[in-house]
């Protein structure tokens, strides 16, 4: 059997991670695409020099044209501008959503039978015009924040409590941005609801309400430590995962930027969600109850998801 194809639309400081990080995994073999001329040829060179080191026998080639995309299996776009210090994701909107164009006509052109990840900012919006752009079924075009926004609060609470960060299962919902819906109440530590965690350890509430502060504000924390980029070690391990889950049908249960239409009072749009990823793309959103609280700040998420889009239409009018 041929070995998968992964496409990464974007060669930059997440798209180079992915590369690294799939051909360790032997996930397949890797295409690096960029417009940049000569740099994802680079940075396919130098990771073609980790094999022999490694041990992986992945081969990894770097391109500027999208016909080298044809037979993609999974493609993975993280093309666009990062936030530098001060800016929002949605700052970033008109710029990247040009780019959302471009890639969305070269996946349709080449590879339209891809499964396509999204991680390019503002997420919600680039996700729903990708795929708009691309017109690829909606099971098939899915946006990485969920499974990042977890694991910054499931690292936050591990350090809290002073345990494992295999044991905790934290728990975020709605858009990729300030309003972000970090879920205590379907957080735990190896089933021990964070709250009841808490009593027992003598850890107040309020503490709880900084980590969720924290959570939200988790990717501007590092872009105004990094100061010329924004996160990438992360965002693409958490790529990695859900490419994994639908390369090897593995039905997880992630939180994922899913497009969804009936589900949590949202009609016709992406946002984030508990999703099953498996060889049919995202094969389900898992529709959880919420306290009103809960409800009503997934409902904020949401409008605010509605307004970029809204703002995407604005700037593009073949967005409908
Ligand atoms: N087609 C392909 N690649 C493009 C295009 C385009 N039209 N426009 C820009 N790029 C490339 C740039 O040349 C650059 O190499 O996208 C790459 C982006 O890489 P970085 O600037 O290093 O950004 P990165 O940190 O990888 O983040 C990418 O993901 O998390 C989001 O907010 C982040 O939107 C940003 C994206």
């Amino acid at each position: 059997m041929a070995r998968k194809k992964i496409a990464l639309i974007g060669s930059g400081m997440i798209g180079g991670t992915l590369a690294h990080l799939a051909a360790k995994a032997e996930m397949g073999d890797v295409v690096l695409f960029d417009i940049a001329e000569g740099m994802p040829q680079g940075k396919a060179l130098d990771l073609s020099q980790c094999g022999p080191v490694e041990g992986f026998d992945a081969k990894i080639t770097g391109t500027n044209d999208y016909a080298d995309l044809a037979g993609a299996d999974v493609v993975i776009v993280t093309a666009g501008v990062p936030r530098k210090p001060g800016m929002s994701r949605d700052d970033l909107l008109g710029i990247n959503l040009s780019v959302m164009k471009a890639v969305g006509e070269g996946i349709k052109n080449n590879c339209p039978n891809a499964f396509v990840i999204c991680i390019t900012n503002p997420l919600d919006a680039m996700v729903w015009a990708l795929r708009e752009f691309s017109g690829l079924p909606h099971n098939m075009v899915v946006g990485m924040a969920g499974v990042l926004d977890s694991a910054r609060f499931a690292t936050f609470l591990a350090w809290e409590f002073d345990c494992s960060v295999k044991d905790v299962n934290a728990f975020v919902l709605g858009g990729h941005g300030d309003t972000m819906v970090p879920v205590l109440s379907y957080s735990t530590i190896n089933g021990i609801p964070v709250k009841d965690m808490a009593k027992i350890k003598g850890i107040p509430e309020s503490r709880l309400d900084e980590i969720v502060a924290r959570t939200r504000a988790g990717g501007g924390e590092i872009v105004g430590l990094l100061k010329t980029g924004s996160a990438y070690y992360a965002p693409a391990t958490s790529a990695i995962s859900m490419a994994q889950a639908y390369l090897g049908d593995q039905k997880r249960i992630l939180p994922c930027a899913s497009y969804v239409e009936g589900k949590y009072g949202v009609d016709g749009l992406y946002v984030g969600v508990p999703t099953r990823i498996g060889a049919g793309g995202t094969e389900d959103v898992i529709e959880i109850e919420l306290s009103d609280e809960e409800a009503n700040n997934l409902k904020v998420s949401v409008d605010a998801v509605e307004e970029l889009l809204d703002a995407c239409r604005g700037l593009d009018a073949s967005l409908v």
